[in-house]
């Protein structure tokens, strides 16, 4: 159909698939999704105007898109609350959720305007170590808007060091504090941010945006009930179509989610929710939990097999489903890294490392996620394998080629899904 209406269009969708197929996707933020997922962004459902809340509408017609939406609300809140999550989950909490949000970012923007007012003060990691643009760095609304303070990863072990967020928090006094990262290889002890939080009586956000497959999965603790507000994009681990989800304490429910709609946006995006819908179904799985254990499995193998080969790792190794990697010792910028590893069809980014010298331009470092190849059935082995072409084409550029042509051959018994 495609190929008839515009072949221009469709022989670029068509390369970016033969792209994608023959490449070790190793972007962590990435993950293929299904083709009943993809099936449902290109349904009926993308012609709908549904401005306002399920039984809230602008206009007629609604029935079953108030359906979809309900369904996709009451997944999320299973999902995330139910009676798989261990731990104390709502603990008597009354929980809402909005399945509106376009992405992860205006989804973190209307939190902030819905809670706090302009010029106040919010409390975040530093984008150069592992934070997000969202949470208040000075190029985004976010910092534009509120007066940023950023806490910092303990030089030494290059991972959270929640006394010095404490003491930080209370000289500061933040209105809000992030917990959620975008590049942090380690749990996160929201239980701990609560106790801040409390101690200065600050809004706490769980921006879960990377972490959300993990979660929902059982392979990373929970922000339920600690966070005030928790934030995921859908498209990462959870393994779903780009949108976010926000779920808050029903008291912050009139403050929150009129800064989606109107404040933000106009219609939502129903085939997207329809979409997430079917995504958080496969993510309350027993086929999702295995998938989250193995992607966790892949980054510690692949993690492992680079510390054999002399890379150094920031945090020395990873919990989740990302590596960061110091790439000082091999005499190799980031941004170099990144092309010699396209050439050999690994694609990776470039990433800054906590206390980096060199530009964000050409940082020190790259950032491996093992969610998108997970997806596509590799399994430990294949890591050791991905992480011998790594050290070799790093180590002597010259390979690229015919790693590359090992990498199509591997790639080749993983197809897409
Ligand atoms: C922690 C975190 N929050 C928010 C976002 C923003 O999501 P989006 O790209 O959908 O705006 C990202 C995206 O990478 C992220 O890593």
């Amino acid at each position: 159909m495609i190929k008839k209406a515009d072949p221009k269009i469709a022989e670029l969708i068509k390369k970016e698939e033969e792209h994608h197929q023959n490449i070790i996707n190793l972007i962590a933020s990435e993950n293929y999704p299904s083709q009943a997922v993809r099936e449902i962004l290109s349904s009926i459902l993308v012609m709908k105007y549904s401005e306002g809340r399920p039984g809230h509408r602008y206009y007629g017609g609604m029935k079953n898109i108030d359906d979809i939406e309900e369904l996709a609300e009451k997944r999320a809140l299973d999902l995330f609350l139910g009676k798989n999550q261990a731990g104390p989950a709502s603990s008597g909490v009354n929980w809402v959720v909005n399945v509106q949000p376009l992405s992860g970012s205006p989804a973190n923007y209307a939190i902030l305007r819905g809670l706090l007012n302009p010029g106040d003060t919010i409390m975040s990691l530093a984008l150069a170590h592992g934070g997000h643009l969202s949470h208040g760095a000075h190029i985004s609304l976010s910092g534009k808007d509120f007066k940023t303070v950023n806490y910092f990863l303990d030089q030494k072990s290059e991972t959270l060091d929640y006394e010095a967020v404490e003491s930080l928090a209370k000289k500061e006094k933040p209105k809000l504090i992030i917990a959620g990262y975008s590049a942090y290889p380690r749990k996160i002890d929201f239980k701990r941010f609560r106790e801040i939080a409390d101690s200065v009586q600050a809004y706490l956000l769980a921006d879960i945006a990377h972490i959300s497959g993990l979660i929902a999965g059982g392979v990373h603790p929970s922000p339920f009930p600690f966070a005030d507000v928790v934030m995921t994009t859908t498209h990462k681990t959870l393994r779903g179509p780009r949108g976010a989800i926000i779920i808050c304490k029903e008291e912050l429910k009139d403050k929150i989610f009129p800064m989606i709609f109107p404040g933000l946006q106009g219609g939502p995006h129903n085939h997207t929710i329809a979409a997430i819908a079917v995504a958080l179904k496969e993510a309350s799985t027993a086929a999702f939990r295995k998938y989250s254990e193995q992607i966790v499995k892949n980054a510690q193998t692949l993690a492992e097999e680079l510390k054999k080969n002399g890379f150094r790792l920031v945090s020395g190794g990873t919990d989740n489903h990302l590596v960061l990697v110091d790439l000082t010792s091999k005499g190799v910028g980031g941004l170099e890294a990144q092309e010699i590893l396209e050439k050999s069809g690994i694609v990776v980014n470039k990433n800054m490392i906590p206390y980096d010298t060199r530009s964000p331009k050409d940082p020190s470092g790259i950032r491996l996620g093992t969610p998108a190849i997970t997806t596509r059935g590799m399994k430990e082995k294949e890591m050791k394998l991905i992480a011998g072409w790594i050290n070799e084409a790093l180590n002597d550029p010259i390979k690229a080629e015919t790693i590359r042509k090992n990498v199509q051959k591997l790639c080749k018994r993983f197809p897409l899904p």
